[in-house]
């Protein structure tokens, strides 16, 4: 009989582990790119912030990737924690899905001023945020207008890390330049405030030397 309680007992908890995957606290759902490489942040994956499908991808015609791309979301909505992250990334994702007709979110990453790195597309697949540079560089957007302030210590800290977690793991190239997307469109993107960091980042490139590819 205690045999028979305790099985009972060792299924139920493993059904409620289950359950809990992907609850605030969890640690569950942010293993999908951090767990190979010391040098990443904290990766929430897909999962984690409960992101539609994806509706077709394409590879990364080159990898190591020559570019990165820094961006801003341009909607004065903040967040600090995962689950209003969360929220704001789903409504990102909506807007390119529904209003833009892309296949999925346009960035590779987004990053709130919670400090977590959410995966949109992630290393390996071609983006929609900047023409021109989609085929050949990470685009990695943080929460939020930087208009007027910078991003917080968390979210700079997290994509100084997202950078070098590419190059530790090869999706970028050691010799990779960073950009922002007002460099390589018409826009007010990342913001003026966020702009002037960006242009004091290791690797930042006055003018951008790639081959206008898609
Ligand atoms: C997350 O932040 C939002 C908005 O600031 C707040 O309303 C909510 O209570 C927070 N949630 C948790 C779990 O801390």
């Amino acid at each position: 009989m205690f045999h028979v309680l305790l099985i009972h007992f060792i299924i139920t908890s493993a059904f409620v582990n289950d359950a809990q995957v992907c609850s605030e606290k969890s640690t569950e759902c942010m293993k999908s790119e951090s767990e190979e490489s010391r040098a990443c942040p904290r990766i929430i994956n897909r999962e984690g912030w409960e992101a539609r499908r994806a509706l077709s991808s394409t590879l990364m015609p080159e990898r190591p990737v020559r570019y990165v791309v820094v961006h801003h979301g341009g909607v004065p909505r903040y967040c600090y924690n995962r689950s209003s992250c969360s929220a704001i990334l789903r409504s990102y994702q909506d807007h390119h899905l529904d209003n833009n007709h892309w296949s999925d979110i346009g960035y590779q990453f987004v990053i709130g001023e919670d400090g977590n790195v959410y995966q949109g597309r992630g290393w390996d697949k071609v983006g929609a945020h900047a023409p021109g540079y989609n085929s050949q560089s990470i685009g990695i957007c943080v929460i939020g207008d930087f208009t007027e302030r910078l991003p917080n210590a968390l979210a700079l800290t997290a994509l100084h890390k997202l950078i070098e977690c590419g190059i530790e793991m090869k999706k970028l190239r050691t010799d990779y330049r960073v950009i922002g997307h007002r460099q390589a469109r018409n826009t007010q993107c990342p913001g003026n405030a966020f702009y002037q960091y960006v242009r004091k980042m290791p690797n930042w490139m006055n003018s951008p030397d790639l081959l206008l590819s898609s």
